[in-house]
């Protein structure tokens, strides 16, 4: 088992990529706790994984609170005692461009996106300190790594202050043995991606940007996910790991 004894929290996990993640790291042996504004969906995903055999528990966790954050680790430290593995997986996208963007919205995406993961590291750092160290996976985007031509600003602007979120966590906590990394999808099947699709030339647009020819699934970023939170990357610290078929080689 990749993750045996090992204790993950992963916010947005109710449904999409934090869903998966919870299924794949459940499936290699860890406990989760999946962290979600949508108790009823997530509580359904927990069922779901405990009928299979595996360990999930449900807390309610809204990422732009700092109490909330504060009553997520009370929670986890009352269950089980101690984390290994922290996933800030929650996001939004509001697909406005710049030019139509309102201040809430704008606000709203970056207290999702970048306040939540920062809350989150803040307080769960002295956990996986006192655990002798432990593994934060944050959720970013080709988009943070380059200027993709279909994606708003704000997205943009979001997923890359996650980029370098992660590298100063990673340079400054690796003498607790705490390694961060960040992983940067393309486009992926997920209930985010459902409204867009709609439309089949939106799509085709991103179907045509993959040099590998499809879009990606929820599994092949558990798995980059599972891999980073696993000791097989005990060295792996500060990297932006593209999963996303040669998108940002192009
Ligand atoms: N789907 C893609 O194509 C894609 C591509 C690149 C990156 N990403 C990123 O991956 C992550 C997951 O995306 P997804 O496609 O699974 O999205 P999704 O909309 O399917 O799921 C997001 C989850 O986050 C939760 N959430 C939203 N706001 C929250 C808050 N304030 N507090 C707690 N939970 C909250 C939602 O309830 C939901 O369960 C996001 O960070 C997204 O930006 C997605």
């Amino acid at each position: 088992m990749r993750l045996g004894k090992k204790v993950a929290l992963i916010t947005g996990g109710a449904q999409g990529l934090g869903a998966a993640i919870a299924r794949r790291f459940t499936e290699e042996g860890a406990a989760v706790f999946i962290a979600d504004m949508q108790a009823e969906v997530g509580e359904k995903t927990v069922s779901e994984i405990n009928a299979g055999g595996g360990t999930a528990y449900f807390v309610t966790l809204d990422v732009t609170s700092e109490q909330s954050w504060i009553a997520a680790v009370w929670k986890v430290e009352k269950i089980v005692g101690h984390l290994d593995i922290l996933v800030n997986n929650a996001g939004i996208n509001i697909r406005e461009s710049i030019e139509e963007m309102n201040e809430e919205n704008f606000d709203n995406m970056l207290a999702v996106n970048v306040k939540g993961p920062f809350l989150g590291i803040k307080h769960f750092i002295p956990v996986l300190r006192k655990a002798g160290g432990g593994s934060i996976i944050n959720m970013s985007s080709v988009c943070g790594l380059v200027g993709h031509r279909y994606t708003t600003e704000a997205y943009t602007v979001t997923k890359g202050a996650v980029t370098l979120l992660t590298k100063t966590i990673a340079v400054r906590y690796a003498k607790d043995n705490i390694r961060c990394n960040s992983i940067h999808p393309s486009t992926v099947d997920t209930p985010l991606m459902q409204e867009l699709f709609k439309n089949p030339e939106r799509r085709q647009e991103r179907l045509g940007e993959v040099p590998l020819g499809r879009l990606a699934t929820a599994e092949d970023i558990a798995n980059a996910a599972l891999f980073l939170a696993s000791d097989e990357a005990a060295f792996i610290n500060g990297v932006a790991l593209p999963v996303d078929g040669g998108t940002t080689a192009d």
